[in-house]
């Protein structure tokens, strides 16, 4: 027999093989669907002018796990309950990290700030600084003095106030602020240096500004290549920013260093304090500089300022825009309160009303549109669908808390479908009500928060006649926002405060 066939056949075959083996073809992934990406700009011709609205309609058209193309980049959007459970609870581990984003590398220090750090060693050594130094049970009963005295304060100021129009966002801004310096850097700096240096008093204005350029759409984070032109000015604009807020940080870690020098025990009083004894600590798995001093503590201005008081505002706005509900609430304050002292943090367990007007206003005014970037720092099967390494992840939050599948009268305020719900069990299980995002990358700031929106809410109801400015019917109380990535109020809202309760009080 011819051998020469049998040796062909033999060479081919093992050809076949090699090159099989070598050249492998990837099996097909099974990507969630989407719309056909364009070349260079993916689809951001789609969403880039109104991102809200486009990825509602878009999700109509493709689901609640759709794949979009940033450029040349993934991006996934998980506009159901069930997906945000998918990407927050079961594969959390892979997508709690961050995309390396232009207002990571401006505002936050490089990354060296938490809410812009991928996930590891740094990010899980500043979580816990947090958690011990910052917010854990103790930490929070031994601030509860200075949530109390500028809450006077704030109640005195309105009350100094009464029969005026004023703007209550101000109001509220300064309040939050207040707090928020008085626990991390023990002194209203702003206040006191005034004639001394300007940028100080203008720290409420940045921490605005910074919480809107982190949400903003900037269009070189996804087409790298153009990024140098700086098409919308957001990067000139984050440098100019983190310029001043360095300003501010840097006079405030100075003074700290000097009282340091100055006194002969010293012990620490701060969240600067224990950060600058931190940074002294060889031993410590990511060795704190100065710039994570000034990431750390400005992550916790910029979470805790504006939000908390823009949540406070909606839920005032709400019960304006619904009187049946301010009756009620104040109905419920007379009863269990009484008119002769103010709510305490004590007597929050005793207000389902208040909780319930909470919650709902967190429903229908979530902080944001979607929750911060979420990034995948490896391959996942999410519902049967193949989500690769390095996919950001947009959880769309708007979406999720107007669902009608799981909400009756989604768009309507119904604080009573809260009622006989606990909402601590409900922020940390309920996919369907996302305000303070879940799992690892939940907020740290969310029981201080809440503590400070309940107390806040129920003693301006109790306390006050919140009354609409001159020419405004409860009819045009406006209840929507700007439909930009953060969600404040479109119109801003001039009341009338009137004190209720006996003056010696205020
Ligand atoms: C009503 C008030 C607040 C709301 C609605 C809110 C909401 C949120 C949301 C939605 C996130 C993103 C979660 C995610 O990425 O999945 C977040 C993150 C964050 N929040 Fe809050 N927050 C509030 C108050 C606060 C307060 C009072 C602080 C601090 C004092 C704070 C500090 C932070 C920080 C540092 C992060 C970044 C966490 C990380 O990336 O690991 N927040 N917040």
């Amino acid at each position: 027999m011819d051998n020469s066939w049998v040796l062909l056949l033999a060479a081919v075959s093992a050809l076949a093989f090699i090159s099989k083996t070598i050249f492998k073809q990837k099996p097909q992934k099974n990507l969630p669907p989407g719309p056909n990406p364009w070349p260079i700009i993916g689809n951001l011709n789609l969403i880039a002018f109104d991102p809200r609205r486009s990825v509602q309609s878009l999700c109509q058209k493709y689901g609640d796990i759709m794949l979009l193309k940033f450029g040349k980049f993934p991006v996934v959007i998980a506009s159901s309950s069930e997906m945000a459970r998918q990407f927050l609870k079961v594969h959390d581990a892979v997508f709690a990290s961050r995309p390396a984003l232009a207002a990571g590398k401006f505002t936050g220090y490089d990354y060296k700030n938490t809410g812009w750090a991928p996930y590891g060693p740094h990010w899980i050594q500043a979580r816990k600084i947090y958690h011990m130094e910052v917010f854990s049970d103790k930490k929070m009963e031994s601030f509860v003095h200075i949530r109390d005295e500028e809450r006077r304060g704030l109640v005195s100021r309105l009350c100094s106030l009464s029969g005026k129009t004023i703007m209550l966002k101000d109001h509220l801004s300064k309040y939050t602020l207040s707090i928020m310096c008085r626990m991390l850097i023990s002194k209203k700096y702003f206040v006191e240096s005034e004639h001394e240096n300007s940028t100080l008093k203008d720290l409420e204005s940045m921490v605005g500004e910074l919480l809107d350029l982190n949400g903003a759409f900037n269009i070189g984070d996804w087409i790298p290549w153009l990024s140098f032109l700086d098409l919308q000015g957001y990067v000139r604009k984050m440098k100019a920013l983190q310029k001043k807020l360095d300003k501010f940080h840097d006079y405030v870690i100075d003074d700290h260093e000097a009282r340091r020098a100055a006194e002969k025990d010293f012990i620490s009083k701060d969240l600067v304090d224990v950060l600058m004894q931190m940074a002294e600590d060889p031993n410590l798995e990511v060795k704190i500089t100065r710039d994570h001093i000034k990431g750390l503590v400005q992550d916790l201005f910029n979470g805790g300022i504006d939000s908390t008081s823009n949540a406070i505002e909606w839920a005032i706005r709400e019960t304006l825009g619904h009187p049946h509900v301010a009756e009620k609430a104040k109905a419920e304050l007379d009863k269990v309160i009484g008119r002769k002292r103010w709510v305490e943090e004590k007597d929050l367990s005793q207000l389902p009303y208040i909780d319930a007007i909470v919650m709902e206003s967190l429903r229908l005014h979530p902080l944001a549109t979607f929750l911060t970037y979420h990034y995948s720092i490896e391959d996942a099967k999410v519902a049967g669908y193949d989500i690769p390494k390095g996919t950001t992840v947009l959880i769309n939050v708007w979406s999720i808390t107007r669902d009608p599948k799981t909400w009756d009268s989604p768009n309507d305020f119904l604080p009573e479908r809260f009622l006989g719900k606990e909402v601590d069990v409900l922020l940390g299980s309920n996919f369907a009500l996302l305000p303070f995002g879940s799992g690892r990358r939940r907020c740290p700031g969310l029981s201080f928060g809440l503590k400070v929106l309940r107390i806040t809410l129920a003693n301006l109801l109790h306390g006050f006649d919140l009354k609409l400015g001159e020419g405004v019917r409860v009819e045009d109380v406006s209840l929507e926002d700007m439909g930009t990535a953060v969600t404040r109020p479109k119109v801003p809202l001039a009341v009338v405060v009137e004190p209720t309760l006996p003056h010696d009080l205020y």
